[in-house]
Order: C-alpha cells, then structure tokens, then sequence
C-alpha cells in the first residue's frame, strides 16, 4: 500500500514491481556497478522503488520538465548520492552522461547502462498543473510544453498551422474521425481571434464533433488534445530516436523496458526491437555470419500489459504496453565514449 503525500501526489507508478522485476536480473549481474538510467523521472515514483529494493544501485533520473525534476529530486534527496537528476531529452543525453562529474557518472562510463526505463508521456503530476495546460477539463493557456522554455505551444499550432496539417496531426496522433472537420472550424474561428486559452477549444470542439458521436467516443476534446502534444512536444520523434541512443550506452547484459500508452508509440518501439532482435544473416543458412548474430534479445513475450487488479486500481495503466530486450553479453565491451 502506497501512502498519499504531496511529494507523489497519489499516484502510484504503472506496473512499478515489474518493472522492478525486469531489470533485477541486469542490476544483479552489474553489482555495485548498476546504474539505471530512468529517461522519464516524472514524479519519481518508479525511481524511488529502484532504489529501495536496488541498494546496490544508483540512477540518473533524465526529464525535459524543470519543475518535475526539481519536485522529485527533492522526493529522492534521502537517496543522497545515489540519485543524480539530469534535465535532457531522453533522446539527447549521450553528450550529458558523457561530460557528467561524479562517481554515477564514472561508473556508468566505464561499465555502460545497467537498466534504463522510459514511462512514455505526461505524468498525473503535470496533467495536475492546471496552469500548463495540459488537462482539458479546465480553462487554462494552450501551452502543453513539457519544457516550458522550448518551442512552441498548442496555441501555436493551432493558430499558424495550415489546415491540412491541422488535420493530419490531429487524424496521426489522435485517431480524431472527425479531424478534417475540427480543422476547418480552427481555421475559421482564428480568423476571428488567435487561440490563446483551452476553454475556447473545448467549446468548439463541442460544438463540432457531431453529438451521436459523442455519447461512444469519450469526451470530445480528449482525442484533439493528446495529438496537439504529442505534436507540441515531439514526442514521437523523441521515442524514434531514444532507442539507438539507449541501446548504445547499455553495458552488456543491461537491459531496457520501454512503457507505451499510445499505439503509435508502441508501434515505433516494436519495430526497433524486432530489428534489434533479429539476426541479418539470410534466412535459410545454418548459421549466422560474422558480424551478422543479434545483438539483443527479447525479454518480454511481446507487449506486456497491466493486470486486471491493477487497471481497477488505476485506470491509467489500461492502455501500457511494455516491451524490453537486452544486450547479450558476449559483445564487445568498448565504451561508445572511447
Ligand atoms: C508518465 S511520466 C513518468 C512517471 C514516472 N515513471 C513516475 O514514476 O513518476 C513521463 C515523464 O517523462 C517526461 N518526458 C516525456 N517525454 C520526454 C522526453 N522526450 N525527454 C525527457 N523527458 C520526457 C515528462 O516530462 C514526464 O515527466
């Protein structure tokens, strides 16, 4: 049983054991040398069960949003050293965890990434912070960065994007049968005035998404708003690009889970593994050829999914899929710094 502080505000972190559970083979063979690279430190929480059932372990906790790392290096300062916050995308942090000062960063250097886990998406915790405007039940800016000092925000998108790329985004990322529709009434209603606020959305998206529709699809604003950030933040290029750069900084026998919540997501990770997975020899020859094996290995049987208990507990976890391989150990041992 969790308790509710501030700190967690509540929320308890999806499929947390098992994701305990993957990585413990890897910590366990890393000994003091484990370092887990968490690449979405949210509030924390998946962090903080880390390093208390891994108290060999350490990790460098990696998040783009200031303000969630700042809340969870505060959660986790009774961890002392064995906590490392750095703010990165989880697709850039080669250059950091290269030029970081301290022993995590020695360790990690010399023996690679013992586990890495990315809990794809926004946090509860940020969904709560009416003010960045993430959630659409309240009236709030169109912003929904996740790095609110970085590019640009859903009012942005909303206001200087044509219609056809409107309608793409919002069709792509957001499975919105009505998105050629939506679009059009955002042309037409900035035209009047720029998108500034949330509120103003909602209401046009009501008025747009026909009724009928309404009563099977959930609330009509959900769908609009997940593709403008996955758009705001890039989220799947993010994804696309973290697996090359992950897989390269694991030590050998490291392992990494990935936690998806949207197909899309989910689809880009299984191809990577299934690539990565897989041997280049042709098929038909009794062998691999030199060069050629697999250089990781599935540790999920395809996409995990939460239990029935648990998604009662937290609905949140309904849609996760996790996928992990890991890097077999008899490569090659070069640090990708050397
Ligand atoms: C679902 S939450 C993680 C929750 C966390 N596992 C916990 O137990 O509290 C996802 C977090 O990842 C961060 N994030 C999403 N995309 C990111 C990216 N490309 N680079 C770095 N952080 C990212 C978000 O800011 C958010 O705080």
């Amino acid at each position: 049983m969790e308790f509710t502080t501030a700190a967690n505000h509540g929320h308890v972190p999806v499929m947390r054991d098992r994701m305990g559970q993957l990585l413990a083979p890897a910590v366990e063979r890393f000994g003091s040398n484990a370092v887990i690279v968490d690449g979405t430190l949210g509030a924390g929480g998946h962090t903080e069960h880390f390093l208390t059932v891994f108290p060999g372990a350490s990790v460098i906790g990696v998040d783009r949003d200031p303000i969630a790392l700042a809340q969870a290096t505060e959660r986790l300062a009774p961890f002392g050293d064995r906590f490392v916050p750095l703010q990165a995308r989880f697709d850039d942090i080669a250059g950091p965890i290269g030029e970081g000062e301290g022993r995590v960063f020695d360790t990690v250097r010399e023996h690679g990434v013992a586990g890495a886990l990315y809990d794809l998406g926004v946090s509860s915790m940020q969904l709560d912070q009416e003010e960045r405007g993430f959630a659409y039940k309240v009236d709030a800016p169109l912003d929904m960065r996740m790095d609110p000092t970085q590019g640009i925000t859903a009012a942005d998108i909303l206001n200087t994007y044509s219609h056809g790329d409107i309608a793409r985004i919002l069709k792509t990322y957001g499975d919105e049968r009505f998105a050629g529709k939506i679009a059009s009434a955002v042309v037409k209603e900035r035209e009047r005035e720029p998108f500034a606020r949330s509120g103003r959305l909602v209401e046009l998206l009501y008025e747009t998404i026909p009724a009928a529709s309404r009563r099977t699809g959930g609330h009509p604003a959900k769908r609009t708003f997940q593709a403008l950030r996955v758009e705001v933040n890039r989220e799947l290029e993010a994804v696309e690009n973290a697996v090359p750069v992950i897989t390269e900084l694991l030590g050998p026998g490291g392992r990494v889970v990935f936690m998806s919540y949207q197909s899309l997501e989910d689809k880009i990770i299984k191809t990577a593994f299934a690539d990565l997975t897989t041997s280049k020899t042709p098929p038909g020859l009794p062998m691999d050829l030199p060069g050629t094996a697999a250089k990781f290995a599935p540790i999920t049987n395809g996409a995990e999914k939460a239990s029935k208990d648990e998604i009662e507990l937290n609905p949140r976890a309904t849609p996760v899929r996790v996928r992990g391989i890991e890097k077999l150990s008899d490569l090659r041992t070069d640090s990708p710094w050397q």
